[in-house]
């Protein structure tokens, strides 16, 4: 029997349930060249070969050199790969993240990975919110600035980034929405009334930190006891376990889990073939 690969949607385009978010291709902290840059390159060319189709980035991670790296490995990029970038932020002299979200900085931002992406286009690019404010004439403006860049050809498809419930209805009085990308994995659910707004509305909730940001802290979702008992029960891996069962929360899910190396990606993306039973869904939805 063929074996059929599930999409799911992303705005215009459809993508493979789990993509890669690419944050960790750096130095620590999100800071500076990966210290194994021929590992950074073979991460990124093995997701595609596995038939990864959306990648996260941004002009911050590096800053920069996240960016090169994905053309460095991947240009010319094969078709219907879908990079998809944010802006709103930026880096200072020692790595501190400082806000860079006024509407000429994200247009600014928006230029700045279509060079080093080479690309004349961003399929997709999320505005990352680094104010705590509720909608305002501000954020009306920084929408705006998106909408713009999409009028001009920038950018085809428009995503929000840490936002509240009250920043995607503003929005979308103002344009469509392709996708939401918040904090969210299975023992962290403040966006759960978010993700079931944008399960209504047909919109892709893109979680990050969706393995609770790997095993490091002893509240590390990934060494949580149900976590570990019952992907041991399931054959699988803790990691897996988180990922399956974020994916079989919603058909609008996307997954953008982050890894440095070629062991952690194959691991990640084999979640896609893990069922679980409703034991361990309960579980973990009790966590
Ligand atoms: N919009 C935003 O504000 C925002 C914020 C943060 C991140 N993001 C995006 O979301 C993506 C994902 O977030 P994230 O990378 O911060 O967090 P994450 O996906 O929750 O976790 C990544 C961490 O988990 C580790 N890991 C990966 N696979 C593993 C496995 N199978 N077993 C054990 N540990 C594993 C990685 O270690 P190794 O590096 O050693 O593989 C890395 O330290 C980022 O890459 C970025 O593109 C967006």
């Amino acid at each position: 029997m063929e074996h059929v690969v599930e999409r799911r949607g992303l705005g215009p385009f459809s993508v493979a349930p789990i993509g890669f978010g690419a944050m960790r291709l750096t130095g620590p902290n999100v800071f500076g060249p990966p210290p194994d840059r021929r590992e950074a390159i073979r991460v990124l060319q093995e997701a595609v070969a596995r038939g990864v189709d959306h990648i996260d980035t941004a002009q911050f991670y590096g800053p920069d050199i996240v960016n090169e790296l994905i053309r460095e490995a991947l240009h010319p990029y094969p078709r219907g790969l879908i990079l998809v970038s944010k802006v709103g932020a930026r880096r200072d002299a020692r790595g501190g993240i400082l806000a860079d979200d006024e509407p000429h900085q994200l247009r600014r931002a928006i230029e700045a990975n279509l060079r080093t992406l080479d690309l004349e286009a961003l399929p997709v690019v999320n505005l990352r919110l680094m104010r705590n404010t509720e909608p305002d004439s501000f954020f009306d403006e920084q929408v705006g600035a998106m909408i713009s860049a999409r009028d001009d050809g920038l950018v085809n498809s428009i995503g929000l980034s840490n936002i509240a419930s009250a920043h995607l209805t503003r929005a979308l009085q103002m344009t469509d929405v392709a996708c939401v990308q918040n904090f969210f994995h299975a023992a962290s659910r403040e966006s759960q009334p978010l993700l079931e707004e944008c399960t209504r509305r047909g919109i892709a909730f893109v979680p990050f930190g969706s393995l609770g940001f790997g095993v490091t802290g002893p509240d590390a979702v990934l060494r949580r006891r149900e976590v570990v008992e019952e992907a041991a029960r399931l054959g699988v891996t803790p990691a897996q376990m988180v990922l399956a069962w974020a994916l079989a929360l919603a058909p609008n899910m996307l997954l953008i889990p982050g890894a440095s190396s070629v062991g952690h990606l194959r691991e990640n993306l084999a979640a896609s073939g893990v069922q679980l039973d409703p034991e361990a869904v309960d579980r973990l939805r009790a966590m």
